[in-house]
């Protein structure tokens, strides 16, 4: 085993309990309707690295100055990073990755770059047209204000620019006509006070690739959630409801799992485009390429996770326990890259 290491889980709790007083968002009329699967990651990552022989701790962001400096007091050898927003704004998680780039400590998971080049789908779609990495067509709107168009075809999807957990995804999202879509805008900046991602709707299986590595990353086997089996007439995307609204119909049919009957050739090139994605983001240590894969074999990029949810019952899990690793195995993996990351290696502390 290697050495022996202080491990703070680090993580926030905005959006887990909707029974307990939240703190205030800070960006207006910003809704957080996410609510998390049973398991807790974090949990499960503290009993790993006890069996690896490290020393977990938990140290939690919520957003106070307190926490902070409780932060940069920490002794923590490393910082198992599980934070996805900062004082309930998850526009802020590159700020907690940068905070911790500033206070020169080691930590897991992608840096501030790459949480910012994802966060933004549409920025990241403009990165992926420069790598010839292909993703839908789309148009980004906000208030009137156009800031890119491409000539797209309906049926169409209209997302929030920014954010993740299929917030302002669901079965209304995909759009057939102009009236349909001007609704949807609206829906969007108004419930998000969110720019309008306009996205030509690419109809085929949903697949995940997840990517585990840093100067050779590598992808794990693929994984579908199957929304064949969604109620007739409901739109065949990964929105809240399948996400995590579990007393829906739409929970209980879909379900993720290795992806089976891709012949060596389509599996080769969605791993290679989940490989261009990762590298061309700057994602490090892990994460999670989403993508569509149509009847004729042609592979989209939907977008790219940084720092992807890690339970047992995850999709990442899934991925790495199909290419043979244990939990135990696999956070051991994570914490050994971000120990050998070049940009880490340098910071952590003898002792
Ligand atoms: N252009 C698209 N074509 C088809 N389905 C899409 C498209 N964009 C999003 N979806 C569906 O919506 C889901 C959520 O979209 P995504 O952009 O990944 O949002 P989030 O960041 O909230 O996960 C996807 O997993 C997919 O099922
Ligand atoms: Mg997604």
């Amino acid at each position: 085993m290697a050495e022996k290491l202080k491990i703070a889980i680090l993580y926030d709790t905005w959006g887990e309990d909707e029974t307990e007083p939240q703190p205030e968002p800070k960006r207006k009329s910003r809704k957080r309707t996410r609510r998390r699967r049973e398991k807790h990651d974090r949990e499960e990552i503290f009993e790993a690295l006890e069996k690896l022989g490290h020393e977990p701790s938990y140290l939690v962001l919520d957003g106070t100055d307190k926490t902070l400096s409780t932060l940069a007091k920490s002794d923590a050898d490393l910082l198992f990073n599980l934070t996805e927003s900062y004082a309930g704004d998850d526009t802020k998680e590159m700020h907690v990755a940068a905070y911790l780039d500033l206070l020169g400590r080691v930590y897991t998971g992608a840096g501030p770059q790459a949480l910012y080049l994802a966060q933004d789908k549409s920025l990241a779609k403009k990165l992926f047209k420069f790598h010839n990495i292909q993703s839908p067509y789309f148009a980004t709107c906000y208030r009137g204000r156009l800031d890119h168009a491409e000539d797209v075809k309906f049926p169409l999807i209209v997302k929030p620019t920014s954010e993740d957990g299929s917030i302002g995804i669901d079965q209304f999202s995909v759009v057939s006509s102009v009236k349909e879509l001007m609704e949807r805008i609206h829906y969007i900046q108004e419930e998000f006070d969110s720019p309008a991602l306009i996205e030509e709707y690419i109809e085929g299986r949903e697949i995940y690739a997840a990517v585990l590595g840093n100067d050779h990353p590598e992808a794990l086997p693929l994984i579908e959630l199957d929304l064949s089996k969604l109620p007739e007439g409901m739109a065949k995307v990964a929105g809240t409801e399948v996400k995590w609204e579990k007393d829906t119909e739409a929970y209980k049919v879909t379900k993720s799992a290795p992806a089976e009957d891709l012949d060596e050739e389509v599996t080769s090139l969605l791993s290679k485009t989940a490989l261009e994605t990762y590298r061309a983001l700057q994602l490090r240590d892990y994460g999670r390429i989403d993508m569509r894969l149509t009847a004729k074999g042609e592979v989209y990029v939907i977008e790219a996770n940084p720092n992807p949810w890690l339970s047992s019952n995850s999709e990442f899990f899934m991925a790495a326990k199909k290419s043979g690793l244990s939990y135990t195995e696999m956070v051991e993996k994570i914490v050994e890259l971000a120990r050998n990351d070049r940009r880490h290696r340098d910071r952590l502390r003898d002792n």
